[in-house]
C-alpha cells in the first residue's frame, strides 16, 4: 500500500485546492461515488503502458538535446503516480480513477478563426508530426516539481497546419466531456476543462503537444492522448486529454479563471517573488526525493519566454 507521509514544510491539501474546491470537497466526493468501502479498489492497478497504442512503434522518439536539466529525472513510477486530473479525481493518486480513461477512437477538432476547421483521428495527427524527446522541468502552482521526459511535437508545428488567421489572437485548448467517464465531472466544476495561451505564447520554441512521457505513448494519468505542456509556466496550464483547439479573437475564460478567480489567473507564469494568495512560491518539493529546491524566474526558462511578456506588465502575470 502506498501511503504519503507529509512533511513538515508541505501545503496542506486543503491549501493547496481552491477554495471553492476545498470547501465542497465532501460534497465531490459523493457526487464523484468515491465514498463507500472499496469505492477506489482493493488495490493498486496497474498503469495502462499503452502496449496496445496504435503509435506505439513512433517510440522512443529522438531526444532534442536543446533542453537540459540540472537535476535527476522524476522516475516514471513515482510521475505516474502522483497527478492532478480532476475529472478523475481531487486526489494526487487518480492515476487509479484514470484507467477508465478511453483513449480510443479519439479524434482533435480544430477550429475557429482558422482557413479551413478540421477534425483530425489522433493516430494520424501524431503520425503526421516530428516527435522528439525534451527533457523539462513542470513545476505545479502548489508548490512541487518534477523532471519529465516528455515525447511530443512543438505546438508551432499545429499552428502552422491550422493555417489561423491574421485575426487569431489565442488558442483555446479543450478537455473532453464524458462524465459517464468521468465521475469529477458530475462535480461542481464548470467543466470542460479548458485552457488557453496567446498566439505569441503558442508558438513559441518551448510549447510542447505531449503525446508520449518515458518513451512510450502516454499513460492515462498524464493525460493522453494528447496534452500540453508550457515548462515556464504553472502546471495548470497545461490542459490534458485535448479533444478541441480553437483559434479566437477573444481572450477565453479558462478552468481554473473560472473556478478561482482571485487566485489562478490567464497568465500564470512561474515567479518564485509572487506567492500564492495562500502560500509561498519561492520553492518548490521535488517529487520523489526529499528535495526543496528555491523556484527560478520562468521556471529557468526565462531565455525563451521573458520577451513574450514586454509591455504586458499592467497584466497579472504571475498568478
Ligand atoms: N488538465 C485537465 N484536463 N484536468 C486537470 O485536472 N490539472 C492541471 C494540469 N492539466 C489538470 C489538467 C494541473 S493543476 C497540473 S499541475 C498538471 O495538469 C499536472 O500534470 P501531471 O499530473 O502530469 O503532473
Amino acid at each position: 500500500m502506498h501511503i504519503i507521509h507529509k512533511k513538515g514544510w508541505e501545503i496542506p491539501e486543503r491549501e493547496a485546492t481552491p477554495e471553492s474546491v476545498a470547501f465542497n470537497r465532501r460534497a465531490f466526493i459523493k457526487a464523484s461515488g468515491l465514498l463507500g468501502a472499496g469505492a477506489i479498489g482493493a488495490g493498486w492497478p496497474k498503469i495502462s503502458l499503452a502496449a496496445t497504442d496504435p503509435t506505439a512503434s513512433l517510440y522512443p522518439a529522438k531526444r532534442n538535446e536543446a533542453f537540459t536539466l540540472d537535476r535527476p529525472l522524476t522516475p516514471e513510477q513515482t510521475a505516474s503516480r502522483y497527478n492532478n486530473f480532476y475529472e478523475f479525481s481531487l486526489s494526487k493518486s487518480a492515476f487509479m480513477q484514470a484507467e477508465a480513461l478511453k483513449t480510443r477512437p479519439w479524434t482533435v477538432k480544430i477550429d475557429g478563426l482558422v482557413e479551413k476547421p478540421m477534425e483530425l483521428g489522433i493516430d494520424d495527427l501524431i503520425k503526421a508530426m516530428p516527435l522528439e524527446e525534451r527533457l523539462y522541468r513542470h513545476r505545479c502552482v502548489e508548490a512541487w516539481s518534477m523532471t519529465m521526459p516528455w515525447t511530443g511535437f512543438p505546438l508551432k508545428k499545429l499552428v502552422d497546419y491550422a493555417k489561423p488567421l491574421g485575426s487569431a489572437k489565442f488558442v483555446r485548448f479543450e478537455t473532453f466531456l464524458d462524465p459517464k467517464m468521468a465521475p469529477g465531472q458530475r462535480g461542481f466544476f464548470p467543466w470542460p476543462y479548458v485552457e488557453a495561451l496567446t498566439m505569441a505564447e503558442a508558438t513559441n520554441d518551448l510549447a510542447l503537444m505531449v503525446t508520449g512521457a518515458y518513451g512510450k505513448p502516454l499513460a492515462n494519468s498524464f493525460g493522453a492522448p494528447l496534452r500540453l505542456h508550457t515548462p515556464w509556466k504553472y502546471g495548470f496550464k497545461s490542459a490534458k486529454s485535448i479533444v478541441k483547439i480553437s483559434f479566437v479573437e477573444k481572450r477565453p475564460e479558462t478552468f481554473w479563471e473560472a473556478s478561482g478567480p482571485g487566485e489562478y489567473g490567464f497568465w500564470a507564469n512561474v515567479n518564485p517573488q509572487v506567492p500564492h494568495p495562500r502560500w509561498s512560491q519561492a520553492s518548490e518539493e521535488i517529487i520523489g526525493t526529499n528535495d526543496r529546491k528555491p523556484t527560478l524566474l520562468f521556471n529557468g526558462y526565462g531565455e525563451y519566454v521573458a520577451d513574450l511578456y514586454k509591455g504586458l506588465e499592467k497584466e497579472n502575470l504571475y498568478i
